[in-house]
């Protein structure tokens, strides 16, 4: 008995130091717990989104059942929510299905918010995830941009498909992005160039086949548009009215032959100035040059490249 009392401290003392080792041990798993819990969580919400209806993968009603039935499964004990199965695990980290055997973010790269696809072999864009901000795939061989192609991306910043076999964009292609703030098209086949959002602020269509008769992106609203890049294609016009904070506009390469003292400033407003516009080219156009001098006179600074 004496024995047995003098033991106590010895065995609290045993299963503290066990307890405390076991807890030492148990603090990476659980922080690893907590991330896969996360990741489960995300699956979630990405796959409740109407964006994916909009796609008709025929295994698409599999793989979202897939992850629900492991968020309720485990409820049981809370040891199993550390091991979800490998397809939530899988479609969370890579992203949407494309339907073409991988999953976006295994053909592509996804980190954080942007999305690379560059040189990818790729003939359209992949399903992207909801949250993507930015999105790169340049140096593949899509041909054509759909009504669909990025509906209900809205949080999208940034496209960039520079270099690519884009000939046909579709009406409502851009129109619907809430936060488009650049779109790089740059070395496509691009005609005919729809309706912008009016939150852009870089528009690069560099060497495409752009006419000015097929040109309704609706510059004139755009109060943030800086910088427009439309180099070597087929215009005949300066596409005006131009918003009053351009900074850049390149038009070199082209066709146009007229320039008015109305293109860059007002022939009805002696007073009125574009304090930003500093970047102008105009060479490579088989333009009337006489009238240069009066064409700039509201620009306080004279313009770069313009010779
Ligand atoms: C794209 O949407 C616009 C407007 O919603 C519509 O007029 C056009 O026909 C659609 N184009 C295609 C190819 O679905």
């Amino acid at each position: 008995m004496v024995v047995s009392l003098k033991g106590v401290p010895v065995w609290v003392s045993v299963l503290v130091l066990v307890l405390v080792l076991a807890l030492g041990r148990s603090d990476p798993v659980e922080d690893h717990e907590d991330v896969l819990v996360e990741l489960e969580l995300d699956t979630d919400e990405d796959l409740d989104l109407p964006f994916y209806d909009s796609f008709d993968y025929d295994d698409m009603d599999q793989e979202i059942d897939a992850p629900e039935e492991t968020v309720v499964m485990p409820k049981e004990t809370p040891q199993s929510n550390a091991s979800p199965d490998s397809t939530s695990l899988d479609l969370d980290l890579f992203g949407p299905d494309t339907g073409l055997g991988m999953p976006t973010c295994l053909l592509c790269t996804c980190l954080g918010g942007s999305v690379y696809c560059d040189d990818s072999d790729l003939e359209d864009v992949p399903p992207l995830p909801k949250d993507t901000t930015h999105f790169y795939a340049r140096f593949n061989k899509i041909e054509h941009i759909k009504n669909t192609t990025f509906m209900n991306l809205n949080m999208l910043q940034s496209i960039d498909l520079t270099g690519n076999d884009i000939s046909e964009i579709d009406e409502a292609a851009f129109r619907l992005l809430p936060l488009l703030q650049q779109l790089v098209l740059a070395d496509n086949d691009v005609k005919m160039l729809p309706q912008l959002p009016t939150t852009m602020r870089l528009i690069d269509l560099r060497n495409n086949r752009l006419k000015s008769s097929a040109m309704h992106p609706g510059f004139q609203d755009m109060s943030g548009l800086e910088y427009l890049y439309l180099s070597d294609n087929d215009l005949d016009y300066v596409p005006t009215p131009l918003p009053l904070g351009l900074r850049v506009l390149h038009l070199q390469n082209n066709n146009i032959q007229s320039l008015l003292v109305d293109t860059f400033c007002d022939s009805h407003d002696p007073t009125f100035i574009r304090p930003k516009l500093e970047d102008i080219r105009l060479d490579g156009n088989p333009l009337n040059t006489h009238l240069f001098g009066a064409a700039y006179s509201c620009l306080p600074r004279l313009p770069v490249g313009t010779h």
